[in-house]
């Protein structure tokens, strides 16, 4: 062991276009949240893992310990060994890649311990995460794995060589995500779309092209910042998504609620079945969209891209 202790910083992510298709080599569109966790290990003091929310200390259940276990195993480290303190300041498994940051968060700090740096670091830290993540999402894209780096807008396509990532310089902008259902989860969702697809694979592929093209186009106009067509396009994008099955009435209901108030588009972001929605308010709605959320959920205000930490 080359160091006693390290703390390292994972990033929360944003979907705005392509989530699920991109698990099927589509393109889709992210950007990495100022918020997220941070962790820090130490091999000095008595042998713990803590988990502190914004919701206050949570118990470390079966499948983050097995996550753990798998990640610290890709650096010859025992986690039942070590003192963990993991910080999330982003809400938990609502589609705001809380398990990716969560684990970068761990894996950097462990590469940390070990004492390795460069290419050696990153290949381990992203075998230790693509491990950890694997739990939580069965067979994950990457796309919360590569956010969780801290990288602004990006557009990510995954195919047989390996992700291919092109960032995106998108002026800033106020999105709003409002948490209006309990989570679900990832895995699960995942899963149900690949039975859709098994029963209707010309069909879905169709869908899924259709998702693609979307997605192309949102890069664009992000670049462009075209926020009517970015806002059109994340309405097309939230179609497709209920198509596959993954929306929900709760979620349905907070798009609408958010473009009767003047949002120029709104989706579900993540995996859907519960949840997150995004909504992107109009420079003088804010105010109007916030307040139409609030009473379905709790209502954090981004601006993206940015450094800052969330805002109510
Ligand atoms: C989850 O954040 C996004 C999904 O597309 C799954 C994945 O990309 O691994 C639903």
């Amino acid at each position: 062991m080359t160091n006693d202790s390290a703390t390292a910083r994972g990033h929360g992510k944003l979907i705005v276009f392509g989530e699920h298709s991109v698990v099927y080599q589509r393109t889709a569109v992210a950007c990495s949240l100022a918020g997220g966790v941070r962790a820090n290990l130490s091999t000095m003091g008595s042998p713990s893992f803590h988990l502190q929310t914004i919701n206050g200390a949570l118990e470390v259940d079966e499948r983050v310990r097995q996550a753990a276990d798998r990640l610290f195993s890709t650096f010859q480290l025992d986690p039942k060994q070590l003192t963990i303190d993991v910080q999330v300041d982003i809400p938990l498994g609502v589609g705001l890649g809380s398990s990716a940051a969560m684990a970068t968060a761990m894996a950097k700090a462990a590469a940390d311990l070990k004492g390795l740096e460069g290419a050696a670091q990153r290949a381990a830290v992203d075998k230790a995460v693509s491990a950890s993540e694997a739990v939580f999402h069965g067979t994950p894209s990457g796309i919360d794995q590569r956010a969780a780096r801290g990288e602004g807008f990006f557009a990510f396509r995954s195919n047989g060589e390996g992700p291919r990532f092109q960032p995106l310089d998108v002026p800033s902008n106020t999105w709003l995500v409002a948490r209006v259902a309990p989570a679900s989860s990832t895995a699960r969702m995942v899963q149900s779309v690949r039975r859709l697809r098994d029963g209707h694979p010309r069909l879905i592929e169709g869908l899924l092209d259709e998702f693609g093209a979307v997605a192309d186009a949102g890069a664009e106009a992000l670049a462009d910042g075209d926020w009517p067509r970015v806002g059109e396009l994340m309405n097309i994008n939230q179609g497709l998504l209920s198509a596959l099955g993954v929306s929900t009435e709760v979620l349905e209901r907070a798009c609408y609620a958010a473009r009767d108030a003047g949002a120029l588009g709104a989706k579900l972001t993540g995996a859907g079945g519960g949840g997150c929605i995004v909504a992107l308010p109009d420079a003088d709605n804010v105010e109007d969209v916030k307040q139409a959320l609030e009473p379905l959920g709790d209502v954090y205000r981004h601006d993206l891209p940015g450094q800052s930490d969330n805002q109510r």
